[in-house]
Order: C-alpha cells, then sequence, then structure tokens
C-alpha cells in the first residue's frame, strides 16, 4: 500500500488499523509505505509510531514535493508485486482492498481502479460545483482511456506496468499517468463510495486544475495524438486573427497609412506572436531561434496566397453551379472563405510540423 502524506496526523491510526484489518481479513500479507513529505502537523513522527507495531515503511522527504512524485517514490521503496496506491484521509475506503487486488492476483487485470462513477459507486454529498469540475475533467481524459473514473487517487497495479516506464510526475493524476504510459491491456473498475475526508484539508487548489489540463494534453502527444498539437495550432491562430484585425484597424485609425501596408504591418506582427506561441508551446521546441522564424513567416506567406488560389477555385469556379440569388451569393463566398481557412489551417500546420519544427516533432514521437 503506498500512502503518501502531507498533513494527516488525525487520520493515520484508523487508516492503518482498517487497512490491517481488511487486510487480515482476507489472508493479504501487506506492506504500507508512508511517504511523508515533512509534514507540518507531525505526521511523520505519528507514522513511525505506528511503523513500531505494524509492517510498516516510513519516507521522509525533505518538503512539500507533490502527490505524484510522492507516489512514484513509493512504487521504489514497496518491496511487494501488487501495488496499491490510496490517500490518506479515508475518502477511499480501505475495506474494498481485498477486491482489488484479488483481480490482478487472479490476472483479471493489470490495473484496477477504485471508481465512484460506475453502479454501485458514489460520492458523498458534494456540491454542484465540484461534481461538475470532476465530471469536466473527466471527459478531457476520455480519448485517453474509456474507464469511467480515470481522476481517481484509488487504485491497484502488477507492478510489471511500470517496469521500465517513465512516470512523469506532473500534477495530481499519478493513476491516469500510469494506466496511458504503463504496459497495460486490463483495466477493471471496482466500485466505490468516496467519503469525505474525516480531517484536516485537502490540498488541491486551483493550481492543480491548470497543471491538469498541461498533463492531459503532454499524455495526449505521448499518444502521439495529432489531433491535440491541431487544437493548440489553431488555436493560436485564432489569437494571430484577433491581432491582426487589432493592428489593422488602429493603422487605419490612425491615418494616412495604405491599407496595404496597414495589412502588411498586421500580418507580420500578427505571425510573430503565432510562432513564438507554436514554438513555446504547440511543439515546445528547443532548437534554434533565427531560422525556425523565417520559416514559420514563409509557410505562412504561402498560406496566403493558397487561400487565395482556393477562393478563386470555389467562388469562380465552382460557384455557377450555386444558382443566382445575390444574397445566397455572398453567403456561397463567405462559405467559401470558411472553407479555405480550414484548408490553409491544415497546409500551415502540415509545413511547421514537417518542416519548421521537424526536429522538435522527430525528437518526441
Ligand atoms: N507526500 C505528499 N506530498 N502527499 C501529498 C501531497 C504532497 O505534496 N499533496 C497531497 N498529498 C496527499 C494527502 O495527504 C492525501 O493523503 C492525498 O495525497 C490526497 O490529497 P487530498 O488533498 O486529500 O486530495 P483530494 O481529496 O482533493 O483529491 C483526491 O480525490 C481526487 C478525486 O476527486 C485525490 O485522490 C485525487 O488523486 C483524486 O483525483
Ligand atoms: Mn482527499
Amino acid at each position: 500500500m503506498i500512502v503518501p502524506t502531507y498533513n494527516e496526523r488525525g487520520n493515520l491510526d484508523e487508516l492503518v488499523r482498517r487497512i490491517t484489518g481488511s487486510c487480515s481479513g482476507a489472508g493479504i500479507d501487506v506492506q504500507i509505505v508512508i511517504v511523508d513529505d515533512n509534514s507540518p502537523d507531525g505526521t511523520g513522527g505519528n507514522a513511525e509510531q505506528l511503523a513500531k507495531a505494524h509492517n510498516i515503511k516510513v519516507i521522509h522527504r525533505a518538503g512539500k514535493l507533490g502527490l505524484s512524485s510522492a507516489v512514484i517514490e513509493g512504487f521504489r521503496a514497496a518491496s511487494g508485486d501488487i501495488l496499491v496506491v490510496m490517500d490518506a484521509d479515508l475518502s477511499h475506503p480501505p475495506e474494498t482492498i481485498p477486491a482489488m487486488v484479488s483481480k490482478i492476483a487472479s490476472g483479471e487485470a493489470d490495473v484496477v481502479v477504485g471508481s465512484r462513477y460506475i453502479e454501485g459507486g458514489g460520492v458523498e454529498n458534494w456540491p454542484l460545483h465540484r461534481r461538475l469540475i470532476s465530471k469536466v475533467a473527466t471527459l478531457f481524459a476520455r480519448p485517453l482511456t474509456k474507464i469511467k473514473d480515470p481522476m481517481s487517487g484509488y487504485f491497484a497495479l502488477k507492478r510489471s506496468v511500470i517496469d521500465g516506464v517513465t512516470l512523469d510526475p506532473v500534477g495530481y493524476k499519478i493513476g491516469l499517468e500510469v494506466i496511458v504510459k504503463g504496459h497495460v491491456s486490463k483495466v477493471v473498475e471496482v466500485p466505490i463510495h468516496f467519503a469525505n475526508r474525516k480531517s484536516g484539508k485537502s490540498k488541491l487548489g486551483g493550481l492543480e486544475m491548470i497543471k491538469y489540463l498541461d498533463h492531459v494534453t503532454r499524455l495526449y502527444e505521448s499518444k502521439r495524438f495529432w489531433l491535440a498539437k491541431y487544437l493548440k495550432f489553431s488555436i493560436v491562430g485564432g489569437t494571430g486573427a484577433i491581432i491582426n484585425l487589432a493592428i489593422f484597424w488602429g493603422l487605419l485609425e490612425m491615418g494616412n497609412i495604405e491599407y496595404h501596408i496597414a495589412a502588411g504591418i498586421a500580418f507580420v506582427v500578427a505571425d510573430t506572436n503565432n510562432f513564438i506561441w507554436n514554438r513555446l508551446w504547440t511543439f515546445r521546441s528547443k532548437e534554434k531561434l533565427h531560422f525556425q522564424y523565417f520559416q514559420f513567416l514563409f509557410v505562412s506567406f504561402c498560406g496566403f496566397w493558397i487561400n487565395q488560389g482556393l477562393l478563386t477555385l470555389l467562388i469562380d469556379y465552382a460557384m455557377p453551379g450555386m444558382g443566382v440569388l445575390q444574397d445566397a451569393a455572398s453567403f456561397y463566398k463567405v462559405l467559401s472563405q470558411v472553407i479555405a481557412i480550414f484548408l490553409v489551417s491544415l497546409f500551415n500546420f502540415a509545413a511547421n510540423s514537417l518542416w519548421t519544427f521537424s526536429p522538435d516533432v522527430k525528437k518526441r514521437t
């Protein structure tokens, strides 16, 4: 059992009593690994006390280094072949351990998740906003795994699942990290009732939600989901369009600037913005800057001419078949532009992935 703790002094006695009770009832030989981050409330000392009477290994770390890295240290320190991770605050019922462990021992599963969102599971009177946040976060993980509760912090795994796997300790969702990156072929969920913590308070703040978004996009990329990259690329393109229009408008308002020149300046500034964000965020590039920047500008420039060509093609050649109504005609032109912009974004994305940022893309796939 891997139990990360930070200020859980008031929960440890009951936790250990219930874990050992549950395991001895099922004939499971259990070792508890408590990974404490020098909790100011003295959880570490309390754990040492308990270790005198039980099979407990206590790992003391220098300070609050994060939940996921604590769990990863616990994996290394534990001696068993079946690893179970659970919170110390008694939100996760230790009584479920035998059901989870037996599914791994029997070979029915490589990973077993204590699940709130399958039949028989649930949460204890959570306010609407907490339910909502949990559901939305679960949706983001949907393309990565089909299980109903990928956010769960209560899970069991066969040690071989993480043999030779480098786990990234980003954020809170170490279970999801294990499911996505580990050698996993069978994940099974077991219903749990998630109780409110017995004492102390949650360490999950607003920053964790942002870290979670970073974590899932990294996981998408580790699965080579081009879609995730394309989505980022499109978001950047959208901000660029807004900047482009704002500068274009601003320059025209200043007066006596010819509109082609204004458009040219707006294009270069907006495209520089797009370059910076795509370099830092979409492609996380570590390559040299200067040449890359001109490659990016060049791709956008080609994209612009492709856009013009597509418009001509769609409007002048495909339109005659569209009828002669004036309204329909301008609607059709806008529609043509929407299609053209979409196709150009695909071209820009492909060209930048395969050329501008190709060393970065190759390194990561
Ligand atoms: N060592 C260490 N270091 N332990 C930590 C740290 C840390 O930096 N931060 C949190 N912990 C421990 C807590 O002491 C607790 O035992 C466990 O990790 C979970 O922390 P909580 O603060 O109780 O998290 P939560 O209740 O908000 O979130 C739980 O439920 C979520 C589902 O809604 C966790 O299980 C999440 O993983 C889970 O997604
Ligand atoms: Mn909790």
